[in-house]
């Protein structure tokens, strides 16, 4: 037998260097970074670990040593402290996850040390000081960082309204030219650094390396603006986002008007009623799934007249598909999630929306399978296409077994509007329709199972490649006191409290 290899294993061992510069303990590193990291950034940290196709953006290729959350200057190495903080708090808004939880605090200063050996520029170079960043001024400023947007032309890539659809949006890619987005400004729960004030200042000193998100120092140093007028900048996309981040709530409660509903989608007496927030994921349950869906969110508000239900459903897409302006786009996601499928997007596709319910309202717990049904137990489902491409009504019995209903009778009525990234699309319908054995006949003080999918056509999203919500519930509102009718909401609420973790199990089984 040939004992060489086992020889220069037992060599190597001494070779490799097992302690970094504060007692970082790289071999430690090393066994914690291929059993939990590997999976996504590859075993030679190239970013191509086996699910590495299944995200976008691609886990980080470390070879490269090119990082995004750093506090040095424009193309400069990240410090160990830079390193430290990204793997406590992982990228919000990515596939990235926060460790702090899972790891101590030696454990992740062992693995970013690993981190460092996958590339040379670490060791030729090392990483130069922090940048200074003082402190965010005591006055706030954020008229005047308005004007500071609009002059350093962040709205070119963010959109006027900051919803990520900026003329240049539909053609950014990153250094390894994956196509990008740029960030939605009004949702900075996902921003991949933090959402804080400090945080989207650092953003705009330090730049996002790798991305075309562009460093903002060079303005300062050539006296274009001053520290303190950045500051203001990050102020003004600070108040873009909600105070708090969206809070999730099992029960849209449908708000009961005296008289007029809300006519369109942009009716003022929308304001009137609260509008409830629905996490959105890939559908990846069943063939063809979906990794990269574009919707991660909507707000739904809903309202009656003990005659009529209405439905506002809003969500953030930077595009009004189908655009031929995304087209390249809608390709290179589709390229990038599927490499081997390069026929994928050569027409635009129209966003959709769905909403789901069952045909009737069930007694007890049960609800049909939260996957557009099955034999057993069809949903009820409202559809609507930027397009105009879709029956309205139809039932379903599972995915891709969609029944159509036509006929003179329909009253359901659709209307929608796009406008600087944001669809606000009205669903109308009489609570009661003349048949009762398809169509679900609305109640007032029952709680109604409700889904919802959601469609971006340019980003390649159509049949089962789409986002999905678990089972939420509406509760159309009765004409009674507060104090009688809350009571029943929360005891309802509870038998619906299961709805999330039905995709979250569902995912997990799918990962495991
Ligand atoms: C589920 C997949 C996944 C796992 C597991 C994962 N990562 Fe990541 N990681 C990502 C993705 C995706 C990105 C890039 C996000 C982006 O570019 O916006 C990333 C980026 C990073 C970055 C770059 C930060 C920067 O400033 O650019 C570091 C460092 C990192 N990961 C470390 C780790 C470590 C250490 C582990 C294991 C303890 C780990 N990751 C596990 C998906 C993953
Ligand atoms: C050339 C296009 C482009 C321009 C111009 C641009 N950005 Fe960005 N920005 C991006 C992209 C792309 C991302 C997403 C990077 C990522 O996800 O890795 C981004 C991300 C961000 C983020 C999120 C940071 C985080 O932690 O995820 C903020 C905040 C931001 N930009 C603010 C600004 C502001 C303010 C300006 C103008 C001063 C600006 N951007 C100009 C392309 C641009």
């Amino acid at each position: 037998m040939n004992k060489w290899p086992v020889f220069c294993l037992a060599l190597s061992a001494f070779l490799v260097p097992t302690a970094g510069a504060a007692g970082q303990d790289v071999q430690a590193g090393q066994i914690l970074y291929d059993k939990w990291c590997a999976g996504c950034h590859g075993f030679d940290g190239a970013g191509d670990g086996y699910a590495a196709d299944y995200m976008l953006p691609r886990p980080r290729d470390f070879t490269l040593g090119i990082y995004q959350i750093r506090t040095t200057s424009n193309g400069s190495l990240p410090t160990d402290e830079d390193l430290v903080h990204v793997i406590d708090k992982g990228m919000p808004g990515t596939a990235m996850p926060g460790w702090e939880a899972k790891f101590s605090s030696s454990q992740i200063n062992d693995v970013a040390a690993y981190i460092k050996t996958f590339s040379p520029f670490f060791e030729r170079e090392g990483a130069p000081d922090p940048l200074e960043f003082g402190r965010q001024p005591r006055r706030e400023g954020i008229a005047e960082g308005r004007e500071f947007f609009e002059q350093i032309e962040c709205f070119k890539c963010h959109g006027d309204a900051g919803r990520g659809d900026g003329p240049s949006a539909p053609t950014l890619q990153d250094d390894l030219d994956f196509p990008i987005r740029a960030a939605d400004l009004t949702e900075n729960w996902n921003f991949n650094g933090g959402g804080s004030v400090e945080d989207i200042y650092r953003r705009l000193r330090t730049g996002m390396d790798g991305s075309p998100m562009p460093s903002f120092s060079d303005l300062i140093d050539a006296q274009f603006m001053t520290e303190e007028q950045l500051w203001h900048v990050a102020q003004y996309v600070h108040s873009l986002s909600p105070e708090e981040g969206p809070t999730i709530s099992d029960v849209i409660v449908a708000r009961r008007f005296e008289g007029d509903l809300p006519a369109s989608p942009n009716d003022s007496l929308w304001n009137q009623a609260e509008a409830f927030y629905i996490p959105m994921v890939g559908q990846i349950i069943a063939d063809e799934r979906w990794f990269a869906p574009s919707v991660d969110g909507l707000w739904v508000s809903a309202a009656h007249n003990d005659e009529q239900l209405a439905l506002l459903i809003v969500w953030h897409d930077p595009s009004e598909s189908p655009d031929p302006k995304w087209l390249e786009w809608q390709q290179s996601v589709a390229a990038s999630m599927f490499p081997l499928l390069d026929s994928v997007g050569v027409t635009p596709l129209p966003d959709r929306l769905t909403v789901q319910f069952p045909t009737s309202i069930p007694t007890g717990r049960d609800r049909p399978y939260f996957l557009m049904g099955d034999a057993r137990n069809p949903v009820y489902l409202w559809q609507w296409s930027s397009q105009g491409d879709v029956v309205p009504e139809a039932t379903a019995t599972g995915l891709g077994n969609v029944q159509p209903r036509r006929g003179e009778s329909r009253t359901l009525a659709s209307s929608a509007v796009w406008h600087q990234g944001e669809w606000r699309l009205q669903f109308g319908r009489s609570l009661a329709t003349p048949d009762s054995e398809a169509e679900l006949q609305f109640a007032t003080g029952e709680l109604i199972p409700i889904a919802f999918y959601a469609w971006d056509g340019s980003n390649g999203e159509q049949g089962s490649q789409r986002a999905v919500s678990s089972w939420y519930g509406i509760h159309l509102e009765q004409p009674t006191p507060p104090s009688v009718y809350l009571s029943p909401v929360i005891a309802m609420a509870l038998t619906v409290g299961l709805g999330l973790l039905v995709v979250w199990r569902a995912q997990r089984r799918e990962e495991g």
